[in-house]
């Protein structure tokens, strides 16, 4: 086209990068993480395993096991420092704690504080230190894999100890990954004899599963291209947190909330599908880039809703979200459009049922995510010839053209 080079569509698909992580089929709305389809591990596995498996390739023995959840919960304090950065982000006014303009975003604390990691990591950004640390040392890759992980969890709910105005809690290697977290947001005064709901905490490990990978999605795209110029592992996580949150990717579960709230009964749905339909509306929790077929994990989410239903006391907006879903996959024009519910559309619901507050659902899909990234960025740094990642674009703008002085120009 006017004389510059085009790609040939098909090579532009051959250039898809391979990996060997994650394998989704958007036609059959098919999920598997290392061969394992996501239904098996959401049964049968806990998180860490399963970040054990995204990073290193195989399910853990039960010694690699042990080691691998030893090190990782023993790996989760945050120093000094890093939570004197975080207790710095405002929000809400001095008790009552009352939301204001400088409220800082949950999402925004915990992508600061990967930011702050990189400055505090222990290994400076190698690049700058002429060397390239990550292909020569596997033990402080793997190191700062399990420090990333370790700290996600106690960086999330020290994001949520800001937000509650309440100082930080230490956390504890002697719970699984999902109570140690819940215990950091929730412990009360008596912490020591704190437990969280077991119902609770398996829900949370069961929605971490499910939130773990999801192959070259927008955040792990961020965190393999950043990863390319051989940047530290932390200040790329929090380049990655960044593209999750947004409303169209991680955010997305946080809108859907507001979403479902902004209809407010069952009776104003039509009117809602009605707008979406106009390009008025956005229809969050719906569609997805791959999927042309409902979201596997989305179907697992709905279940896991039901125990936490049960166990928290019924949650007051399933009925307009069931009737907005219904209504939506009953209409031809959302069903032309392979429109379905996607792994954001119930999510919020639990969180929302667990008590979390709504601003920080989408911290509660990075934690996970954390894992998934660190497995893309390990893979794409360990390839034989690591390159970095500079796409092309096809040039439409202007011919070549001689510069006007300004007294010329009209
Ligand atoms: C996640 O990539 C991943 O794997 C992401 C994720 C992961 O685990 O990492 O699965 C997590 O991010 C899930 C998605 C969460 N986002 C939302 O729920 C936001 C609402 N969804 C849409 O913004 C949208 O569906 C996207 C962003 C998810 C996908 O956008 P696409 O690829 O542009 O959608 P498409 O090409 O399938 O759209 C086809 C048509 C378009 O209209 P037309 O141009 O044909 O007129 O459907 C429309 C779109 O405008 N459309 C929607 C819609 N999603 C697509 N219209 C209304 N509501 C929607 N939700």
């Amino acid at each position: 086209a006017n004389g510059i080079r085009v790609f040939d569509p098909a090579f532009l698909n051959t250039a898809a990068i391979s990996s060997k992580i994650t394998f989704i089929d958007g036609d059959k709305g098919f999920l598997m993480h290392r061969g394992y389809p996501i239904e098996q591990l959401a049964e049968k596995s806990d998180f860490l395993e399963t970040a054990y498996l995204l990073i290193y390739g195989e399910l853990p023995s039960k010694s690699q096991s042990e080691i691998w959840k030893f090190e990782v919960m023993h790996h989760t304090e945050i120093a000094d420092d890093l939570a004197k950065v975080i207790g710095s982000m405002r929000y809400g006014l001095p008790p009552p704690p009352v939301p204001s303009a400088y409220d800082s975003h949950p999402m925004s604390v915990f992508i600061s504080a990967f930011a702050a990691m990189g400055a505090f990591a222990p290994e400076a950004n190698p690049a700058l230190q002429g060397r390239n640390l990550y292909i020569q040392d596997k033990a402080i890759m793997n190191k700062n894999i399990i420090r990333i992980i370790g700290k996600s969890a106690t960086v999330a709910a020290a994001s949520m100890r800001v937000r509650m105005n309440r100082p930080f809690i230490a956390p504890r290697s002697d719970m699984s990954f999902a109570e140690n977290m819940l215990y950091m947001m929730d412990a009360t005064s008596d912490a020591e004899n704190y437990k969280p709901d077991p119902r609770l905490a398996e829900a949370l490990e069961t929605l971490f599963i499910l939130h773990a990978d999801h192959e070259m999605n927008c955040s792990t795209a961020t965190m393999t291209h950043v990863g390319s110029s051989l940047v530290d592992p932390y200040s790329a996580v929090a380049a990655a947190a960044a593209a999750l949150y947004g409303p169209l990717h991680g955010g997305a579960n946080e809108a859907v909330i507001r979403m479902i709230e902004r209809i407010g009964t069952v009776d104003k749905v039509p009117a809602f599908l009605s707008a979406v339909k106009a390009k008025k509306e956005l229809l969050f929790g719906f569609g997805h880039r791959v999927y042309r077929n409902t979201d596997p994990r989305s179907k697992i989410i709905r279940q896991v809703a039901e125990t936490v239903f049960a166990a928290c006391g019924h949650e007051p907006l399933i009925e307009v979200a069931t009737a907005l879903k219904d209504a939506a996959l009953a209409d031809p024009w959302f069903v032309e459009k392979k429109l379905y519910p996607n792994v954001d559309y119930w999510s919020g619901l639990i969180y929302r049922s667990l008590g979390f507050p709504l601003d920080f659902f989408p911290v509660l899909f990075a934690v996970p995510r954390v894992a998934g990234w660190l497995a893309h960025w390990k893979q794409a740094i360990e390839a034989p010839n690591p390159k970095i990642w500079r796409p092309r674009q096809i040039y439409v703008g202007e011919k070549v053209r001689d510069y006007v002085p300004v007294e010329e120009r009209e």
